[in-house]
């Protein structure tokens, strides 16, 4: 019988996701050539339109038929049996649903559960282990992050229902919380949430781990004529140096490096301002 766990304590990670899209093919032609994710179609299901997997090293995306930029779900493989049924355990404690896992990549005893946004999180069982030998530039599937309208819930559900632990948070100056990072790993974010004047799907990210990385990425996406439109520069909360590319729906993509190694700091809270977003000058602000 297993006692609930964190997520935290699952070292659950994030292992893949699913986009939506009005135009899978197209979609799926672009994480093949750009994210060298080799893509093929999903057979044996009863789905309507075409539903696609793009798997890379480390890195796979489902994509499915909807509306364009619209996330499927996330989902985040725990470290064993015991601490998948932990996590289920946590949730339930804390009050979450329990839903059916829509993906097939995990086995049956993956669940489901929705943010207060209504962002689908599933949590599973990895079928095949990460870290298959490749050629692929590298880049493991590493973070996803939301556009909310009220930051404040969401914090909660993922610190308190889903056990994540909070690192960083950014406050405006009216104290009004306009970005919160944690983390289900030791990594500085699995999950960003941004306040923004609509919910949804804001970026992924790939965690290619070094710098020299994002070089070899950056000659990758020059040869193919990808443009880069934000970056290079470096994340505040995270330390993470950056790129930013953009898929043919508008899905914002980032190739991240060095991110920040959280152990034992306490919460940091930083300014809203573009310095913060990127340490290096020009950001992108939500709001
Ligand atoms: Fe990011």
């Amino acid at each position: 019988m297993s006692a609930p766990m964190s997520a935290v304590a699952a070292a659950a990670y994030l292992h893949h996701m699913e986009l939506q899209s009005a135009n899978p093919a197209r979609l799926a032609e672009f994480y093949d050539r750009v994210m060298q994710m080799k893509a093929e179609k999903l057979k044996a299901e009863k789905l309507e339109g075409d539903r696609f997997i793009c798997r890379g090293a480390d890195r796979t995306m489902l994509i499915g038929k909807g509306r364009d930029k619209a996330l499927g779900f996330a989902a985040f493989a725990c470290r064993d049996a015991e601490a998948l049924e932990g996590v289920r355990l946590y949730v339930e404690r804390a009050g979450g649903k329990i839903e059916k896992s829509p993906s097939p990549l995990f086995d049956d005893r993956a669940f489901a559960v929705r943010d207060p946004e209504g962002n689908a999180i599933v949590f599973g069982l990895a079928k095949t282990p990460a870290g298959a030998a490749s050629r692929d530039i590298r880049g493991p599937l590493q973070h996803i992050t939301f556009g909310s309208t009220d930051l404040v819930p969401m914090e909660k559900f993922y610190v308190s229902v889903l056990g994540m632990a909070l690192s960083d948070r950014v406050k405006d100056d009216k104290g009004r919380m306009t970005t919160c990072f944690v983390r289900s790993t030791h990594e500085h974010h699995t999950v960003g949430m941004f306040l923004k004047p609509e919910a949804g799907l804001d970026h992924h990210s790939y965690e290619a781990g070094e710098w020299t990385t994002i070089r070899d990425w950056g000659d990758h996406l020059g040869a193919l004529h990808e443009p880069i439109v934000w970056g290079p520069g470096r994340h505040g909360p995270g330390n993470n140096l950056f790129i930013f590319i953009k898929d043919p729906d508008g899905n914002m993509i980032e190739i991240s490096a060095e991110i920040e190694y959280v152990r034992d700091r306490p919460v940091m809270e930083w300014k809203h301002e573009p310095y913060t977003l990127n340490s290096w000058g020009p950001a992108i602000m939500r709001i």
